[in-house]
């Protein structure tokens, strides 16, 4: 087999066999095959497309290219959720201890943030003494004790996606609906689970910025599972502002505590109970999607969500107090408010301003060695259709630095405040199965 064979098939808008994949991938992954080979048929398939059958092949190809964690030691259908990523999304840490608490097991491997969006290892690192770091085996025993542990990434997982996201990066070939799939897809299956529940963010502050485009990658996702045999579905969900409140990494662990006691935004409530009752519907723990979100709203409301929370963070050496006593997390010295400059209705507030400026202020990384301030943030106080007055503050920074300025004229900008009626947006927008 030639490589340059393969690259002017896939040109000519042929469809690549089994082998053929296998071929490229392994070779690529081995550096028998150069990047400049494997970054023309990158924008060869950016072209010419795949079919599900080389989708679904080009994942497994990923997967096999390293480590896959083994899960079937934890009794039950382990069920793995991912977000495309998003401004202020913290539905992991509320919703993991949200679906544990009626069994199901959650055996979760997270990452950590680069640029406007934050990382869920982040954000856990901010509870005094949470560790993210766990032997596989101790991973296992958790969640076979309490139904939930969340650790870094570890070993060697798809290795053939990294080297070649890494290569797209550089040659124009990211926005690609096939290689995205499969690169995401691979990294879920890799981690051993059994279904998939998928949030596919689009909007202003999302991977995917418009609909249809979600949409396409959602519907491509859910076929590459489906033909995999994992029970895979997705919620395309809102991103054109940040979800829930607060933006920044120990102010957003204080909103997942606040949403498992029942007191979370309600954004942030209708997507950790609409995607937990997929996740909990897909591990057999309901009979139906409606029966599920019953008993999520009762594990709220009877304390053992907010019970496994404590359970989960004591497990990995945390301070469980941080639950009933939220000041107990980093706390910035200054709170700097950010006022509106006229009166009128909040119409949009560009979610990836805000990530940004979040960033800016220290929540976030600029590069992948930045190191981050786990105290600092932002605190949204009026969301789009809330009513505003001149002077009124409509989002308080938490800061550890006097010099904020670029922020505060940042987050005033990622605001849009007018005289008309304005539409609060859907927050879901659509379930693909
Ligand atoms: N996220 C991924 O993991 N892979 C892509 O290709 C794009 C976004």
């Amino acid at each position: 087999m030639r490589m340059v064979d393969l690259i002017e098939k896939k040109r000519d808008g042929h469809q690549l066999t089994k082998a053929e994949i296998r071929y490229a991938v392994e070779g690529y992954t081995k550096g028998e095959i150069p990047d400049y080979q494997m970054s023309a048929l990158a924008m060869a398939i950016f072209f010419q497309d795949m079919s599900t059958e080389e989708r679904a092949e080009l994942t497994m190809a990923m997967v096999e290219s390293g480590d896959q964690i083994d899960l079937s030691s934890i009794e039950g259908i382990k069920v793995d959720k991912h977000s495309t990523g998003g401004v202020g999304d913290k539905t992991t840490i509320a919703l993991a201890p949200l679906v544990a608490a009626l069994g199901v097991p959650v055996a979760k491997m997270s990452g950590r943030g680069l640029g406007h969006t934050g990382g869920t290892i982040d954000k856990l690192e901010a509870i005094p003494g949470f560790s993210v770091e766990l032997e596989t085996s101790q991973f296992l025993k958790l969640v076979n004790q309490n139904k939930l542990s969340v650790v870094g990434q570890t070993g060697n997982l798809t290795p053939a996606d990294k080297k070649l996201y890494a290569l797209r990066d550089v040659t124009a070939t990211v926005n690609s609906i096939p290689l995205i799939a499969s690169s995401i897809m691979s990294k879920k299956i890799a981690s051993g689970a059994d279904a998939i529940v998928l949030d596919v963010k689009t909007g202003s502050g999302a991977f995917m910025k418009e609909f249809d485009q979600a949409k396409e990658l959602a519907e491509a996702m859910v076929a590459i599972g489906k033909s995999l045999g994992r029970n895979t579905m997705a919620v395309i969900s809102d991103m054109n502002q940040p979800l829930g409140r607060t933006v920044g990494n120990a102010l957003e662990i204080r909103e997942a505590i606040e949403m498992l006691r029942g007191e979370g935004p309600a954004d942030l409530v209708e997507l950790c109970l609409t995607l937990g009752s997929h996740m909990v519907y897909l591990a057999d723990r309901a009979d139906s999607v409606e029966e599920a979100r019953e008993k999520l709203v009762e594990v709220i409301a009877n304390g053992q969500a907010i019970e496994t929370l404590k359970t989960f963070i004591e497990a990995q050496g945390g301070d469980p107090a941080v639950v009933d006593d939220p000041t107990r997390l980093p706390q910035a010295q200054l709170k700097i408010p950010v006022k509106a400059e006229q009166d009128g209705k909040v119409a949009a507030i560009v979610a990836d301003k805000i990530g940004t400026a979040a960033m800016l202020l220290g929540a976030g990384r600029a590069t992948k060695e930045s190191t981050i301030d786990l105290a600092v943030g932002i605190e949204l106080e009026k969301k789009i259709g809330d009513d505003v007055k001149r002077g009124e503050t409509i989002a308080t920074l938490h800061a550890n630095q006097q010099d904020v300025d670029e922020v505060v004229a940042m987050v005033r900008q990622a605001y849009s405040i007018s005289e008309g009626e304005s539409n609060r947006p859907p927050l879901i927008y659509e379930e693909i199965h």
